[in-house]
């Protein structure tokens, strides 16, 4: 039977595209069954509402400096939707060990840098500062530890001379879209 898959976003969600459209093809063993966004703004949102997706909003802000309460609501959001696996794709909130542990296994996130390297933000102007020739991007299992869970696969790009950030995010977010279905279709037929 197929997963059910929740994807988790807060921003343009290509990355949430990339694994929806991945799905669609019968042999997949996933279906992308909600997109869940930390902000009512973010653009994955109409994306997945136009691709016949279930969408929910748990805005971050009304649970300041209360992680447990904002997760709380995460979980009772997920509840009616029968989730089997969630995939953090470009999701920029930490979630605590607690949630995390409870979807132990069953959790991937992608992380726009070769891990263990530049683990946190700013990854690929940190690879061009430390004078970096390869960068790229890692799907990995979430464990508690930020960015630390076991990498799945990695996928790389050269590093030119001239490089910027902006055009090195580019070039490594392309790797993303191929790298994420891939991944995540070994992990559901695992
Ligand atoms: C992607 O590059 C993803 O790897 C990164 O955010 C971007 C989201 O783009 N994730 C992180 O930095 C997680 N720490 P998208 O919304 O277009 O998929």
């Amino acid at each position: 039977m197929s997963k059910r898959v929740a994807i988790f976003i807060s921003g343009g969600g290509s990355n949430m595209v990339a694994l929806a459209k991945a799905m669609q093809a019968p042999d997949f063993g996933a279906v992308p069954a909600l997109v869940l966004a930390n902000n009512a703004d973010a653009g994955g949102l109409g994306k997945a509402a136009d691709m016949g997706i279930a969408t929910e909003v748990v805005d971050h802000r009304p649970f300041k400096g209360d992680r447990k309460a904002f997760e709380a609501a995460i979980l009772s959001t997920l509840a009616p939707h029968k989730i089997d696996i969630i995939c953090l794709a470009g999701f920029m909130r930490v979630l605590t060990p607690l949630f995390i542990n409870n979807w132990r296994g069953k959790m991937l996130n992608i992380h726009p840098s070769l891990l263990p390297k530049y683990k946190g933000l700013h990854t690929h102007q940190r690879a061009i500062d430390a004078g970096d020739t390869m960068g790229g991007c890692s799907v990995h299992e979430v464990t508690a530890e930020l960015d630390g869970g076991p990498v799945l696969a990695q996928a790389e790009v050269p590093i030119f001379r001239l490089e910027t950030a902006e055009t090195l995010a580019a070039k490594v977010l392309i790797q993303e879209h191929i790298l994420y279905p891939n991944v995540l279709k070994s992990f559901v037929n695992r």
